[in-house]
């Protein structure tokens, strides 16, 4: 989501455009069989079950870029969602708008062989293969529905930062606890070789227990790997916490502003399951660790 954005004059009122699944060349869907291929090698183990079943229910392995209509038909058989195209971000307002009606706004383009591992814009690979697979389950689809509805009602309020940073510590960047171990949900992560192992196993990034307030008033890193992950016991947990409390007090409170850096650990408030080196981010980071990734 962002603001101030021009409307492609092929885009529709609001904000789609037509995949064109036909016109993906050879290469593209290659791209595509490539990158699934190397998280399948990394993700059982790592990913939520969730996530996992997600992929095979939609068959998102079966060998090229997904037709949306395809897809959408059998994801909506499951959960009632579809999968939208769009030119890349849209205004706020049109993406909460998606979202609240049971639409997930997805990239078509797909990136290059060349930058597999890194890129700014949201693309095909990121938006389907990240997001998608967790819109089969029941309750995170509900609480995307209901972090839609939020995002429409919160356009009364100077709340965006604090709205934007929720999705992005738990629809991006999420991490669930199970019986099993630690898993990732967020489709941030699971779209990432790099961060799908530094996300779990890294000494450096914090990851600490969910809680509502903490995450809305914490800063993030937008071009790196996080400094901090937070960890939900449930999708319930994840949709109870958010859909039974009103956001209009919290919105008065945090001002659109955010009390914590991105590295913070609170003592004394933070459940805290791994205070973290940031040995990744003083070292520079992305940047200077460019070669060992
Ligand atoms: N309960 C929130 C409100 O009062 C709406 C919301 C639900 C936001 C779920 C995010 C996720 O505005
Ligand atoms: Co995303």
């Amino acid at each position: 989501m962002s603001n101030q954005l021009h409307k492609p004059a092929h885009a529709r009122a609001d904000w789609t455009i037509d995949q064109g699944w036909e016109k993906y060349t050879a290469e593209e869907h290659a791209v595509w069989d490539l990158l699934y291929k190397r998280q399948m090698e990394i993700l059982p183990g790592r990913a939520a079950d969730e996530f996992m079943h997600g992929l095979k229910a939609l068959d998102l392995g079966k060998g090229g870029i997904p037709n949306f209509e395809i897809i959408s038909d059998e994801l909506e058989a499951l959960t009632g969602w579809r999968v939208v195209a769009v030119p890349g971000l849209v205004p706020d307002e049109v993406f909460f708008d998606h979202l609240a009606n049971r639409r997930f706004p997805a990239g078509q383009f797909i990136r290059k062989r060349n930058e597999l591992d890194y890129l700014q814009e949201p693309d095909v690979f990121h938006d389907v293969f990240g997001h998608v697979p967790m819109l089969t389950n029941p309750v995170f689809a509900d609480y995307m529905e209901a972090y839609g509805k939020g995002g429409l009602r919160s356009l009364n309020f100077a709340a965006l930062k604090n709205l934007a940073a929720l999705y992005w510590y738990t629809v991006e960047f999420g991490l669930i606890q199970t019986d099993d171990g630690l898993r990732i949900y967020g489709a941030g992560i699971v779209s990432s070789k790099t961060e799908s192992i530094f996300a779990l196993e890294d000494a450096s990034p914090n990851r600490i227990g969910f809680d509502l307030e903490r995450l809305m008033t914490t800063d993030y890193r937008i071009d790196d790997f996080q400094q901090t992950y937070f960890i939900i016991e449930s999708y319930d947990q994840l949709f109870r916490a958010t859909v039974d409390t009103d956001f209009a007090p919290l919105y008065e409170r945090m001002q659109g502003k955010f009390s914590k850096a991105p590295e913070d650990v609170i003592k004394r408030e933070d459940t805290v399951i791994t205070h973290g080196t940031q040995a990744y981010a003083k070292s520079g980071g992305r940047l200077a660790n460019a070669d060992a990734k």
